[in-house]
């Protein structure tokens, strides 16, 4: 990686150590809200300017500076954000006083160099999805940010999404009875990504909404799945086994003619499916299912299935990645453990890390 030797400060001598404890000591949510948390973001290529865009319109936050390593992405930004400062060094905002919290939003296998020099700088570190490329590195950096006394967010996006919080009421609300299976399927025409894998692009989303919404440990993790042009998976079929006879299945493919996101969740009551690509009721529940009066042999099955009403939720429709950002900077000032902090980061990474090892080992079971 390049960059000169991160110098690692004195979390002291920086201002989000004062920041922490005046709003350790107070805990007056409105006057809180009004200090302003300084961020940099390091990473301007597709993602980046989304969190920029982001974090530049919220009112509680202050955007100093964006780093890309890559100087005709800081032109980008410089037409966009003329008076932002930029550079192309990403020690420039990790060793920066005047920054409280640093966006990592470049390739995965970055991710934990430049998280862990931020953290060791006294940062707080908002790390795109996935948080890292093993489960080891996750472990290394939650134990860095307790100590610290830092927040780690990792951005699994979708779970401030209006469809995925409605998912969790619905279940959490036992409208769907008890969970029978999570099937979910992403799939499109690329976008190829020449560092990983499609089980560690596009899976961190589905994974981490199954892990949200399912809300279980999981037991085990089969993979199966094939490299067509550069020897990494471009298609990958993942099951993920729970307690309780809860399965998921995760569909992630890169060579499909047309894009579809749709993920059904069957319960034992009703049954829900949520097209990503409608434009409103995204959501639909079934008051669909199957009964069985059971005789005494397989022959004496009295089997019923039952048809009823279809309704439409309503979602909220902010965009997700605002309401994630903003609750990113409440968690920093109102020193809240983030839903989506490293211990989630590191569920997510240690499914993938699984789902790989079955991938090769062509559909081996791993056990969690
Ligand atoms: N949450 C989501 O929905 C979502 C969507 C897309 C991508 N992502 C994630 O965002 C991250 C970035 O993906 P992307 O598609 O934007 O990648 P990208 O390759 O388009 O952009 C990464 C940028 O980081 C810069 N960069 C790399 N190393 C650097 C360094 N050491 N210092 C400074 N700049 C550096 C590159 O020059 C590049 O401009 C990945 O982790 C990806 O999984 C998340």
């Amino acid at each position: 990686m390049s960059g000169k030797n991160v110098p690692v400060l004195d979390r002291a001598s920086t201002d989000t150590a004062g920041l922490t404890k005046q709003v350790n000591a107070e805990h007056r949510p409105d006057e809180n809200a009004k200090k302003s948390v300084r961020l940099g973001v390091i990473g301007y290529g597709y993602w980046g300017p989304n969190i920029v865009r982001n974090f530049h319109g919220l009112d509680n936050c202050q955007l100093v500076a964006v780093c890309d390593k890559n100087p005709a992405a800081l032109k980008r930004a410089q037409k966009v954000y003329p008076g932002l400062r930029l550079t192309t060094d990403f020690a420039d905002i990790l060793t920066s006083p005047d920054i409280d919290a640093v966006a990592v939003v470049t390739p995965v296998w970055t991710h934990f160099e430049l998280a862990k020099a931020a953290l060791q700088n006294g940062k707080h570190v908002f790390v795109e999805k996935p948080f890292t490329s093993t489960p080891q590195q996750a472990e290394e950096l939650i134990e860095l940010a307790e100590q610290k006394n830092l927040k780690i967010m990792v951005d699994h996006t979708f779970l401030f999404s209006g469809p995925v919080r409605k998912i969790r009421q619905v279940i959490d609300a036992g409208t769907l009875g008890p969970l029978y299976y999570f099937d979910s399927t992403r799939v499109n025409l690329g976008l190829f990504q020449h560092d990983v894998s499609v089980v560690w692009d596009l899976a961190p989303h589905d994974l981490s909404i199954m892990d949200y919404v399912i809300n279980e440990k999981p037991e085990a993790v089969v993979a199966t799945g094939a490299g067509h042009l550069n020897g990494l998976a471009d298609m990958a079929f993942i099951t993920v086994y729970f307690p309780g006879n809860i399965i998921a299945h995760i569909n992630v493919n890169w060579l499909s003619p047309v894009k579809v996101r749709t993920t059904l969740i069957g319960g034992k009551d009703k049954m829900l499916m949520w097209n990503d690509l409608e434009p409103d009721e995204k959501i639909k529940i079934y008051d669909k299912g199957v009964d069985i009066a059971s005789g005494q042999g397989v022959y004496d099955l009295l089997v019923s299935y039952r048809s009823g009403d279809v309704w439409a939720p309503k979602c909220e429709q902010t965009e997700a990645l605002k309401v994630e950002l903003d609750y990113f900077i409440d968690c920093i000032v109102n020193d809240k453990t983030p839903m989506n902090d490293g211990a989630a980061g590191l569920r997510i990474v240690r499914l993938l890390d699984a789902a790989e090892q079955s991938l090769k080992d062509r559909g081996k079971v791993v056990t969690l």
